[in-house]
């Protein structure tokens, strides 16, 4: 039996990295499909894609950080297929600049999507999921959420962020059948790394390599489904080892 038979689950950052890999296994799970990005291009054809290999799959351009597009993500997903079971709350950007550098326009950058997109659609899944009485979200921090590391100031402040932000709203909905928890990945290869340094990245690493999206996304999938239904509140730290240092 899938695991996702049936269920209707919303990734933001979901034509790319993480997301996609994500939204791969899920549809392999029987799960349809409401892909939210702000990369149109890639949107159209992950989409496409998807849906060639028989995936129940819809892409929405949204920004996570807009109210009334955020709004839109979910009147899109009822319309399509009817209600909402899973959030993949996973949409990001990175940030890498000495504090000293650092514009306060790019702190509240950072902060705005990286944190602020997270509670800005988290608050509406919630109102939805309390219509239907069920749902569950995962939340994508990052192990930068747990330690410091130089020059991400903004970033790391964001996710870490993100990890008291789950907990707070597992507890707030535990007894109303809304389980919240998170992803923190560890060095994780996808186009968020851009130019970053590689080979520092991977001897930074215990296990000696970076992470594959595809490993990342087992574990949303133990999250969203019911594999992990006595599980909220909680964090799931997948990096190789790193922050066991
Ligand atoms: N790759 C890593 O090493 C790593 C490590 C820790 C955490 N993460 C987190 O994982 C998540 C996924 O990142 P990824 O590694 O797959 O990178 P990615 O760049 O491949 O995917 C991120 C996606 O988010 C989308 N996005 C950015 N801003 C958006 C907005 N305002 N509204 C809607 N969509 C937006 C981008 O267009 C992109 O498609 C992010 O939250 C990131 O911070 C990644």
């Amino acid at each position: 039996m899938s695991k996702l038979q049936d269920k209707v689950a919303v990734i933001t950052g979901g034509v790319s990295g993480i997301g996609a890999a994500t939204a791969k296994l899920f549809a392999s799970e029987g799960a349809k499909l409401v892909l939210v990005d702000m990369n149109e291009e890639k949107g159209a054809s992950f989409e496409a894609e998807l849906k060639s290999q028989g995936a129940e799959a819809v892409f929405l351009k949204a920004d996570v950080t807009s109210e009334v597009e955020v709004k839109n993500i979910f009147t899109t997903a009822l319309d399509t297929f009817g209600k909402v079971d899973i959030l993949f709350n996973n949409a990001g950007i990175g940030a890498v600049k000495p504090t000293e550098e650092l514009s306060y326009a790019e702190w509240r950058k950072t902060v705005e999507v990286d944190l602020d997109g997270v509670f800005l659609v988290a608050q509406a899944a919630i109102k939805e999921f309390l219509k239907t009485g069920s749902g569950v979200i995962v939340n994508t921090a990052s192990m930068y959420g747990w330690v410091g590391s130089p020059g991400s100031a903004a970033y790391n402040a964001a996710k870490a962020g993100v990890v008291n932000l789950t907990r707070s709203l597992g507890l707030e909905y535990a007894a109303r059948n809304i389980r919240v928890n998170a992803l923190c990945p560890g060095f994780i290869d996808t186009p968020i790394l851009g130019e970053a340094d590689r080979q520092g990245l991977t001897a930074a690493t215990p296990m000696n390599r970076l992470g594959k999206p595809e490993e990342m996304a087992k574990a949303v999938l133990f999250m969203a489904s019911d594999d992990s239904s006595f599980m909220t509140g909680n964090s799931l730290i997948i990096d190789g080892g790193y922050t066991a240092q």
